[in-house]
């Protein structure tokens, strides 16, 4: 297991655009007998009710999705370029058909109970303040339905999710 720094929010440099739409992320979630991950390029990171914030973007049919609903965290990992075939690896396997973290040998490690990924070079603990399903009716441009949720993921929406950053960790 990695040795983790915790990083004060005031000294973060990190370009959340950059850091999640090209270099992706993974959202895990679930507790010590099980836990499932999967990848990210929606969401970010901001200030809402008073708390820091991450925010996260789940679809309907996504196995992680019952993880973070059912526990009340969830993280938010970020991976050297070395990690890139294992993110793409966890976008497009669910953990319905295989074991993930075996299959790809990145561990699961867990900060009081928050599981994250070992192998990430810096981590977001988060707990769940909000879970928002995105419902059609909340579209205001139409191109949305039709270019995110037609096809085969007609009525496979989003669900947001805004978790207060209870801490960050560097190594
Ligand atoms: C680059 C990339 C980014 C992705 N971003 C998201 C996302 O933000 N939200 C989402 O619901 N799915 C996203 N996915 C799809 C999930 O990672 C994918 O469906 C995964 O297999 C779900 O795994 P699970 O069923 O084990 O949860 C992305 C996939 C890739 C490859």
């Amino acid at each position: 297991m990695h040795q983790f720094q915790p990083y004060p929010v005031d000294l973060l440099e990190l370009n959340p655009f950059t850091k999640i739409s090209s270099e992706w992320m993974l959202i895990t979630a679930g507790n010590q007998e099980k836990a499932n991950a999967m990848t990210a390029s929606w969401g970010g990171l901001g200030v809402l009710w008073g708390k820091n914030v991450a925010f996260i973007f789940v679809r309907e049919n996504r196995y992680t999705k019952e993880f973070i609903d059912k526990e009340a965290y969830f993280s938010c990992s970020f991976f050297d370029k070395k990690y890139k075939n294992d993110l793409k690896y966890f976008g497009v396997v669910s953990g319905r058909q295989e074991d993930k973290f075996k299959i790809s040998g990145l561990t699961v490690n867990f900060k009081d109970d928050i599981p994250y990924v070992d192998e990430g070079d810096f981590i977001c603990l988060c707990k769940k303040m909000a879970a928002v399903p995105i419902t059609e009716a909340h579209f205001l441009d139409p191109e949305i339905r039709e270019k995110w949720y037609s096809g085969k993921e007609e009525g496979n929406l989003h669900t947001l999710y805004i978790g207060e950053i209870l801490d960050l960790l560097a190594r």
